[in-house]
């Protein structure tokens, strides 16, 4: 059967991942988060002292970039990829509120970008992938034959990672959660290089009120229809 490539694009916490991750394992596809990337280059950054002193210094990050080598490795107990950097697995690593705060200055400068877009379109050359991001269906992979772009409320996206914090047992203020998010979703939308735009052939869907069922079966049945074009 033709293999096809799948870009799967919205706002944060929409629930990309857990979509695409599905999907890619239900069809046999190969799953990459395109954000796990520029949170590795940002936990690099951290670790070789390019934030100092409240300071960023870019041109130390670009004169490191070529050090820089990401890849995945699929772990059978979470059934998600991890994510490694220079061969260490940093996945939860990359998931720290620190990493979550830096990451937006990383992910908006342009020879991050490049670089990281160069390495995604290489995960991606057999076609057969599933990828999410925010620029992978106009950026990425123009011509990726499925392209999706999620969304939901702020208010359902903030009350997700809410009720996500409390289950794990950690504090949470919902305001300051939907700041955050809304915060995130303007700098997304704002950034000079790469936007968050929906490709105009990009599907929508709005997941406020699906269950994580309900919108896999949806994804399945775009998949199923293209494939079959
Ligand atoms: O999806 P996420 O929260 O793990 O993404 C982390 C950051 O990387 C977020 O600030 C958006 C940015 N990002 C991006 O600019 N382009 C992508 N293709 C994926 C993520």
């Amino acid at each position: 059967m033709k293999k096809i490539t799948i870009a799967i694009d919205g706002f944060s916490s929409c629930g990309k991942s857990t979509m695409a991750k599905d999907l890619a394992k239900r069809i046999g596809y190969v799953y990459v988060d395109s954000g796990a990337m520029y949170r590795a280059v940002t936990l690099y950054a951290i670790e070789h002292e390019c934030f100092k002193d409240e300071k960023f210094d870019s041109e130390k990050l670009r004169s490191m970039m070529g050090d820089i080598h990401i890849s995945f490795k699929f772990n059978p107990e979470t059934g998600r990829p991890d994510t490694y950097l220079n061969s260490i697995k940093v996945e939860d690593r990359i998931r720290t509120m620190e990493v979550s705060e830096k990451v937006s200055i990383v992910a908006a400068l342009d020879f991050v970008r490049s670089e990281m877009v160069t390495q995604q379109q290489a995960f991606g050359k057999e076609k057969g992938v599933v990828m999410d991001g925010r620029d992978i269906g106009t950026t990425v992979f123009p011509d990726a034959e499925l392209k999706i772009f999620l969304t939901a409320s702020p208010e359902i996206r903030a009350q997700r990672r809410f009720d996500e914090l409390k289950a794990k047992g950690q504090e949470a203020s919902f305001d300051e959660i939907l700041e955050n998010v809304k915060e995130r979703d303007y700098l997304d939308q704002h950034r000079e290089v790469s936007p968050l735009v929906k490709a105009e052939d990009a599907i929508t869907l709005d997941n406020s009120h699906l269950t994580i069922d309900e919108q896999n079966e949806w994804l399945m049945q775009q998949f199923k229809l293209k494939i079959k074009n």
